[in-house]
């Protein structure tokens, strides 16, 4: 199984815990941890799990997040 972990952070808060995520998931599941500014629409072949973290910014996500959110729904 295939789990793909998608953040973005401004000072590291949510980067740690995308990367504790990652560390909770047991070994012998493939988990990719992926900074929105460096995702690339390949990173989704064979992904059956998605977790999305972002920080708060006035009141909502980050504009990157949101505009994953927005094409990829
Ligand atoms: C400009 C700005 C706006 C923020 N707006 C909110 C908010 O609306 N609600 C909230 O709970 N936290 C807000 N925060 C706090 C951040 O969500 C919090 O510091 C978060 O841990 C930052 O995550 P990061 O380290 O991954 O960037 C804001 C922080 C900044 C700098």
């Amino acid at each position: 199984m295939k789990i793909l972990v998608i953040y973005d952070s401004y000072f590291g808060n949510t980067e740690r815990i995308a990367l504790a995520i990652k560390d909770s998931i047991p070994e012998n599941k493939h988990v990719v941890v992926k900074k929105i500014s460096d995702f690339d629409s390949s990173d989704l072949e064979g992904v059956e799990v998605i977790i999305i973290g972002s920080p708060t910014r006035a009141f909502r996500p980050t504009e990157a997040i949101t505009n994953f959110l927005k094409r990829s729904i």
